[in-house]
């Protein structure tokens, strides 16, 4: 007897596209958010030199170590202009996310997101209860979230959805939402008496001069992640910040955290520490390099059409419309394209967009980034020419 909130959720599309590789030779993957670099140098030799501390090997505070939560606090005055905020380390921005869902909604509420959207925000949802999921529109041009539908649903669904959330920038749009569209969307939010959480994970995965921003408020909750800036996905590391002055949250919050991970892994917030010494600098540079990988992927692309493909603002993603005919079958077509040509992508009806595909730049050097984008063209031509014969 299993339960049906893990029953209707979801399958995790990522543990389905690990499958998928596993019965490939030489795959070549553009499909997990990842990045290719590791953790800064000089942090991972001082870590090296910790593992004996009996502290390493204890729990912590549940809200995270003092020394990283002021220098977060310090990052967040500083970088994201966020000067009220507080701070909870977690176990990565995924487990980021489930606390404050567990925290913010009661089975039966609703909740809003804008499609294509993020699979782990949705499937957090789903498996907590909260099936009751508007999912809301996207400007078809720039994929920005439709601020006067919002407004519109806001006012209209009684009772009012509890949380409206996504990611900014963009996964998997790819696409980056300015400071005036993000205020707006705050002052609906606040408005209409809800919440509203904005998962920051690609904070530095900015292109062409465009600017990431936040905005703070009491209805407003930031998600952070240490995953893809200072390379440390199997670190698992995250943050979220609240504001200082909301009563109750953070009590309700450390609820949570110490039933999930107690406290997030004491080694990995000392690395963090010390990522952090090098900044947001040492990222931004990395960044910079994936412009050429970003390009190597759009014009691999191009088959589908210049006008199809979108995103590449920010984040590690592009995202492309497959041809007409394919609207309902993206997963068979990424099922061709890895079986047949050996590279792998996320299909869009994961992020509830069908007839889609999302591209990763980040997790690949730009030479295997190149050998990976000649398998996507020619397969895209393929497909675009003779279909999946
Ligand atoms: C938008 C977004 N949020 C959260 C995550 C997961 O981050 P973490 O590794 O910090 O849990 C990802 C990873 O792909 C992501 O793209």
């Amino acid at each position: 007897m299993l339960s049906r909130r893990a029953l209707d959720t979801d399958v995790p599309v990522m543990t389905q596209i690990r499958t998928l590789t596993a019965e490939l030779t030489n795959p070549m993957s553009l499909a997990q958010g990842v990045v290719y670099w590791q953790p800064p140098q000089q942090a991972l030799d001082k870590v090296k030199e910790l593992v004996w501390d009996p502290a390493i090997s204890s729990y912590g505070p549940d809200e995270g170590l003092p020394e990283l939560r002021e220098t977060l606090h310090k990052k967040l005055r500083e970088e994201n202009k966020l000067t009220k905020s507080v701070v909870m380390v977690t176990a990565g921005a995924n487990q980021a996310f489930v606390n404050l869902v567990l925290t913010l909604c009661d089975h039966g509420d609703s909740v809003v997101m804008f499609q294509p959207y993020y699979f782990n925000a949705y499937t957090a949802f789903q498996m907590t209860g909260v099936t009751n999921i508007i999912v809301g529109p996207r400007h078809p041009q720039t994929l920005y979230p439709d601020a006067d539908w919002l407004e519109r649903t806001l006012s209209d669904s009684k009772p009012t959805p509890k949380v409206v959330t996504f990611v900014n920038p963009g996964n998997p749009s790819g696409t980056n939402v300015s400071e005036p569209l993000l205020k707006r969307i705050s002052k609906i939010c606040k408005d209409a008496g809800c919440w509203l959480i904005i998962d920051n994970t690609y904070e530095y995965f900015m292109y062409d001069g465009l600017k990431h921003c936040c905005v703070e408020g009491d209805h407003v909750v930031n998600i952070f992640s240490f995953s893809k800036t200072y390379g440390m996905m199997g670190w698992r590391l995250g943050y979220i910040a609240y504001s200082e002055r909301l009563d109750g949250f953070a009590a309700e919050l450390l609820k949570v955290q110490d039933n999930i991970p107690i406290c997030a892994s004491i080694i990995s917030q000392r690395l963090a520490i010390h990522a952090l010494e090098e900044g947001a600098g040492w990222v931004r540079e990395r960044v910079k390099g994936l412009v050429k990988n970003r390009e190597v992927v759009k014009e691999a692309l191009e088959p589908l059409g210049k006008e199809n493909v979108k995103g590449g603002e920010g984040a590690i993603y592009l995202w492309a419309k497959l041809p007409e005919e394919h609207g309902d079958d993206d997963f068979k077509v990424v099922r061709w394209l890895a079986h047949r040509h050996g590279v792998v992508v996320v299909p869009g009806c994961a992020c509830g967009s069908p007839g889609h595909i999302r591209v990763s730049f980040g997790g690949l050097k730009e030479g295997e980034m190149r050998a990976a984008a000649e398998r996507l063209r020619k397969g895209l031509e393929e497909l675009v020419q003779r279909g999946m014969k």
